[in-house]
């Protein structure tokens, strides 16, 4: 009998040894796999997974399991369902993505709830991070990405400009923070309009812009075919020949769809975080991989994000022993910092915001290819709409 209950203990005791040792922490991501945007959230996931190639599954004794939702796109309702999903049926132990800044916006409210870590890994609106305590960020915000143009633009003999943006969150942080910086700076704004954030047609606000010929046209867009659609506008309605510069942040011209605007691209000055003719070895290393990982595909802002995002996770966990609790994970991501593909990047402990270098790039042909390259950088730049 004794000996009988002897064996019961220990296979209990193995039992709890075999879960704790192979305790899965489940990452629930809510992306757009459909839909408009639907290729960066695939480049976010590859990123995202490729990290996890290159470190492995396992952190802190937990083994890392990645499920992604999509939500189509600009789609809170969607984003928040999915959410819900995530948390009540996967039982995920921290929520990442978020791709859109309506997504975040609809989920933050659940994060809060639910005192589980929220990762965003593009959504770019300034007070994005302020809707919850549980919400740390590894891509941007647009007002950190449009500061250093508008310097640039007044620094450069640009001294008039109208002002282009996508009419939701982060068009309207675009906008403000560039009439803010290029005026601070003695530069004039001739005007400003905002354009519908579904399949836009350019040509009327850019016709607009050449009546009132200004220096300089600033666009911003969010990342894919509306970059694309964008700069042919400009071309047609031919503003560059009527000497009207074209500048943007680089969401207009990322790795996915440079090849697709071509040509037309040389010479395009934008800011941006990331290039990937970023001059780096853990850049070098990171293309390398990915493009070895995804043949055919080029790394992009959104695999960054991915990739980063994952990597804050991991650090966090080996800080907390494997804890995932939002509360821990949170103090955790508090100063961390790290070697991005893009640079050097911290986390502000104030805001849970990336802090990060901005490059201006220019657009040119290296060994035939199209390429954002850099030639000048703000650094450490902190998101300036949270002053
Ligand atoms: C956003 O919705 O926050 C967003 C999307 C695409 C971008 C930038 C920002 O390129």
């Amino acid at each position: 009998m004794n000996i009988l209950k002897t064996l019961v203990a220990t296979c209990i005791g193995l039992a709890a040894i075999g879960t704790a040792a192979a305790q899965d922490l489940k990452i629930g991501m809510v992306l757009p796999m459909s839909g408009p945007f639907a290729a960066h959230g695939h480049q976010l996931e590859n990123g995202a997974r490729l990290y996890m190639q290159q470190h492995g599954d396992t952190v802190a004794g937990r083994t890392i399991k990645l499920i992604i939702k999509d939500d189509t796109g600009i789609a809170p309702a969607v984003s928040k369902r999915q959410a819900q999903n995530l948390l009540i049926q996967d039982k995920v132990d921290v929520l990442g993505g978020f791709g859109m800044t309506p997504s975040a916006f609809a989920v933050a409210p659940l994060a809060t709830e639910t005192k589980t870590a929220m990762v965003v890994m593009n959504a770019a609106t300034s007070s994005i991070t302020s809707q919850s305590p549980y919400i740390v960020r590894t891509s941007m915000t647009l007002p950190q990405v449009t500061a250093p143009i508008a310097s640039w633009a007044a620094n450069n003999g640009i001294r008039t400009v109208y002002s282009i943006s996508a009419d939701y969150g982060p068009g309207h942080d675009a906008e403000s923070q560039f009439v803010k910086t290029f005026t601070a700076a003695g530069g004039k704004m001739v005007g400003s309009v905002r354009t519908p954030t579904q399949n836009p047609d350019f040509a009327p606000f850019l016709q607009k812009a050449k009546d009132l010929h200004p220096d300089a046209v600033f666009l911003f867009v969010p990342a894919g075919e509306q970059g694309v659609a964008a700069i042919k506008a400009y071309k047609e309605r031919g503003l560059d020949k009527a000497g009207i510069k074209l500048i943007a942040t680089g969401d207009i011209d990322s790795e996915d769809v440079i090849d697709a605007i071509g040509d037309a691209a040389l010479g395009l000055i934008t800011s941006f975080h990331y290039s990937d003719a970023h001059d780096s070895p853990e850049n070098h290393q990171f293309v390398q991989a990915y493009t070895k990982a995804y043949p055919g595909e080029r790394p992009n802002f959104w695999s960054v994000g991915g990739y980063d995002g994952m990597h804050l996770i991991y650090q966090a966990l080996e800080k907390t022993g494997g804890n995932a609790s939002g509360e821990a994970l949170m103090e955790a991501v508090k100063g961390l910092k790290w070697m991005s593909p893009r640079g050097p990047v911290e986390i502000d402990p104030k805001t849970r915001d990336i802090i990060q270098n901005v490059y201006i790039r220019r657009v040119e042909k290296v060994d035939g290819v199209l390429k954002n390259v850099e030639f000048d950088k703000v650094e450490a730049i902190k998101d300036p709409g949270k002053a």
